[in-house]
């Protein structure tokens, strides 16, 4: 069996979807549930023990050691953190509690799980860690796309905190010889991504008529690609990745924040003609804002023979459907807290 940890995320829950759908082999999900975790995330996966949540934070060693020994893993798929740039920039506490401190917990946890597995199984043991473009920093507008082996240099605390997660991985590897693999992705969409994250946030205040923060000029670029190429990439890298390696992950949609905006609600009006008008209010810019992020995926297509298969246009008209069908889903992530990290954060924008 597999553990996954923060499945009960936007992209773990995708993920774990997509394993229930193409694998019969047990998957573990091990998630605390903050805010961002959702339980309605995994409603419709397979019951019994070919999906099995477990309420819990990757802080606990004691937690997680007891898991490892119960379950004996061959894999873990580490995809919890705290995740949004602009709540690291409120209050940076949490992400390093939970993304620095959390991910070391993790891998010595695995560790000594794995010393205790006979050879064979410590050869295939496999710790895989998803990380993020955001890392590298901010790449000029003509600048080439950051290859896996640029050098991290972070801007935000988010993005630091990742950073210095990576490092451990690549530690625990060369110290230990623990099998790790990391993965850095680009900017994802699609299916239950919770709405603080810019493309679920434009859909829900369309929708609502309410006016869309765009931080500063709203040129900075970011390259989009949708969850489900994300997740068959970490399957292909699970699968067949080299221990000790890192692998880029995008989807070769690069565009600016007032282009993705535009061609959004356009794909939204086309569906909901009677929508109230695109309104857009340029607030002040986030504090080091990355301008353009960038990433060079010829390892991942040469060694793995991986490739996005979802164009832009095509992957935000499903997305936005999937936020039409399913009312209940947003109604229940954009009450209470949800509202107040709204308030807070953007103010009266009605002006
Ligand atoms: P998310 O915020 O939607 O989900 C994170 C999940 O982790 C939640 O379910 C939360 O409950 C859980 N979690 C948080 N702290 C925990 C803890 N201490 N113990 C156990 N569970 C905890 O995030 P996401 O967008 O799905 O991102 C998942 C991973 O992918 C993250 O590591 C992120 O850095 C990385 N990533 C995200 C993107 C993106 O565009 N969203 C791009 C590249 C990489
Ligand atoms: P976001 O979805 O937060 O992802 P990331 O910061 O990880 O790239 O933001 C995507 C881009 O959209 C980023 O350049 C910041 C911008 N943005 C806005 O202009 N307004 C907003 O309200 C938000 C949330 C993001």
């Amino acid at each position: 069996m597999i553990l996954v940890t923060g499945g009960a995320g936007f992209i773990g829950s995708n993920f774990i979807h997509l394993w229930c759908r193409e694998r019969h082999e047990p998957v573990l999900n091990l998630d605390a549930l903050t805010y961002a975790g959702n339980p309605d995330n995994l409603e419709a996966l397979p019951a019994g023990n070919r999906h099995r949540f477990v309420r819990g934070d990757i802080r606990d060693a004691g937690m997680l050691q007891a898991l490892l020994a119960e379950h004996r893993p061959r894999a873990v798929v580490h995809f919890a953190a705290h995740t949004h740039v602009d709540r690291a920039i409120a209050g940076p506490d949490s992400f390093i509690d939970t993304n620095v401190l959390g991910t070391q917990r993790l891998l010595e946890s695995c560790r000594q799980y794995w010393l205790g597995t006979d050879a064979a199984s410590r050869r295939g043991f496999r710790f895989l860690h998803v990380s993020t473009d955001e890392v590298y920093g901010s790449l000029s507008a003509h600048a080439q796309p950051w290859t896996e082996a640029s050098p991290l240099a972070p801007h935000n605390p988010y993005a630091a905190s990742k950073a210095a997660a990576d490092h451990l991985v690549q530690a625990y590897h060369h110290t230990y010889g623990l099998p790790t693999l990391i993965t850095r992705c680009g900017n994802n969409y699609g299916p239950r991504q919770f709405p603080e994250k810019l493309i679920p946030l434009v859909i829900v205040r369309r929708l609502a008529g309410t006016p869309i923060p765009v931080y500063g000029d709203g040129g900075q670029q970011r390259d989009w690609i949708h969850v489900e190429d994300h997740c068959q990439a970490l399957l292909r890298v699970l699968d067949q990745g080299r221990p000790g390696e890192s692998y880029h992950v995008a989807g070769h949609a690069e565009t600016d924040n007032l282009g993705l905006i535009r061609q959004l609600s356009a794909l939204l009006d086309a569906r909901r003609p009677d929508a109230p008008v695109m309104r857009i209010r340029h607030v002040a810019d986030r504090p080091a804002h990355d301008r353009r992020y960038a990433l060079d995926t010829g390892k991942i297509e040469r060694e793995l023979g991986w490739r996005p298969r979802i164009g832009l246009d095509a992957g935000l008209a499903a997305t936005i459907d999937w936020y039409l069908g399913n009312p209940d889903w947003l109604s229940r992530v954009t009450s209470g807290a949800y509202r107040e990290w709204v308030a807070s954060h953007y103010g009266d924008l009605s002006a």
